[in-house]
């Protein structure tokens, strides 16, 4: 008896990971029977009774959530508006909110509700009609996703007091440069931001030092600012896809940052091969105007020390071939296993 008695809570410490974890794909069926102090519209299963779901069941308001819930899943419905009061018992108590793919608009927010959150670690909005971000006071949100609705505006300083802060996610709504200049002001430990399908103009200002990972693919960018990548020592991953490059945006040397592992500048009207460091692993040019292959780009000179460690190169879909490559490319781009023409 005692020996079946670990493996059966080994299962059921992995059903509440499964639950905590993967929000978005969970069977009712595993829920087991509610718990008494639930929502009559939701379930709380008595196996994990902080959380409630109400998810994916045509629900037209947020329902009054009871007492003692940390982990509150609302998408898939029909919700248009928070009332007044629904989260009076769990304001300081509310860890996890999960709104996604609702149609709530800013202004069917009821005061009181989410402004009065100070312990909440994720909010999850994507897919709703926000046209400004809805922020509540916490300092311990950790993760924000946004995506898919209709934010044009995100006032300065929002989010300064956010110090744990890690993951942003913006893309597909309608900001400008100029409305997210002072969006990220005061962020200390941000490691994730996507801004992509909006409509900047340039790369995000004041984005923390701490960032690793910065998505701006389909916006209006037509170049970088000198010196922008040398504020972000640990950046890894860059894409600025699909946007309004030109090489006059470029400045010399502006991505040969020593941090950068991936740079996508794929879609764009580049005539030539930016700089890149010896470090860059992958590099992502097709769909440009390019028609040299210039090997200073990316080796300035060579050494038994000193080569590329680029391993993956696209070129397809520009003006160049296999043909345009000197023959002395291989001493620099040593590691390349994979470059691609068309
Ligand atoms: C909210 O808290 C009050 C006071 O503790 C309690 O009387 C009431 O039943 C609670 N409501 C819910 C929905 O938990
Ligand atoms: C939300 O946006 C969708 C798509 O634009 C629209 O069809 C719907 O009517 C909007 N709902 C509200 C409540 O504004
Ligand atoms: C931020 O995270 C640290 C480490 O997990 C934690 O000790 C601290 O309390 C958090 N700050 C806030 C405001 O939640
Ligand atoms: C990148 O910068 C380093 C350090 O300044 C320099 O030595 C190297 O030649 C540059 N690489 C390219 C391809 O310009
Ligand atoms: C580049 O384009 C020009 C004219 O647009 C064409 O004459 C030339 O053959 C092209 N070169 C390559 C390498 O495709």
């Amino acid at each position: 008896m005692f020996h079946l008695r670990v493996p059966l809570l080994a299962i059921l410490v992995n059903v509440a990971l499964c639950q905590y974890y993967e929000y978005d794909d969970q069977p009712v069926s595993m829920l087991g029977p509610s718990g008494p102090n639930c929502n009559q519209e939701c379930d709380c299963p008595i196996s994990f009774p902080t959380a409630m779901y109400c998810d994916s069941r045509k629900l037209k308001f947020v329902p009054v959530v009871p007492t003692g819930i940390k982990y509150l899943y609302l998408q898939n419905n029909q919700i248009e508006e928070i009332k007044g009061g629904v989260f009076d018992n769990v304001t300081e108590g509310l860890r996890w909110l999960v709104l996604d793919n609702n149609q709530i608009t800013n202004a069917k927010i009821a005061a009181g509700t989410i402004d009065k959150l100070t312990a909440l670690e994720k909010l999850f909005f994507s897919n709703n009609n926000l046209t400004e971000p809805a922020i509540p006071p916490s300092k311990s949100l950790d993760e924000l996703k946004m995506m898919h609705n209709k934010i044009s505006k995100f006032p300065s300083g929002l989010l300064s007091d956010k110090e744990n802060l890690t993951t942003v996610n913006l893309q597909h709504n309608q900001l400008s440069s100029d409305s997210i200049g002072g969006a990220f002001k005061g962020l200390k430990k941000l490691l994730s931001l996507d801004v992509s399908h909006n409509k900047l103009k340039k790369l995000p200002a004041g984005v923390p030092s701490s960032l690793e990972i910065l998505y701006a693919d389909y916006n209006d960018i037509d170049g970088v600012g000198a010196g922008y990548l040398n504020k972000l020592p640990v950046l890894q991953h860059l894409r600025i896809s699909h946007n309004k490059l030109v090489d006059s945006g470029i400045p010399a040397g502006v991505f040969n940052v020593t941090s950068l592992v991936e740079l996508d500048l794929s879609f764009n009207q580049l005539k030539s091969i930016p700089e890149i460091n010896e470090q860059l692993e992958q590099l992502y040019l097709q769909a440009n105007q390019i028609d040299k292959f210039d090997l200073a780009s990316f080796c300035k000179y060579v050494s038994t020390m000193s080569f590329s460690h680029l391993k993956h190169l696209r070129l397809d879909a520009n003006n160049i071939t296999y043909s345009n490559m000197p023959p002395e490319y291989s001493n620099c781009l040593r590691l390349a296993s994979d470059i691609m023409f068309e």
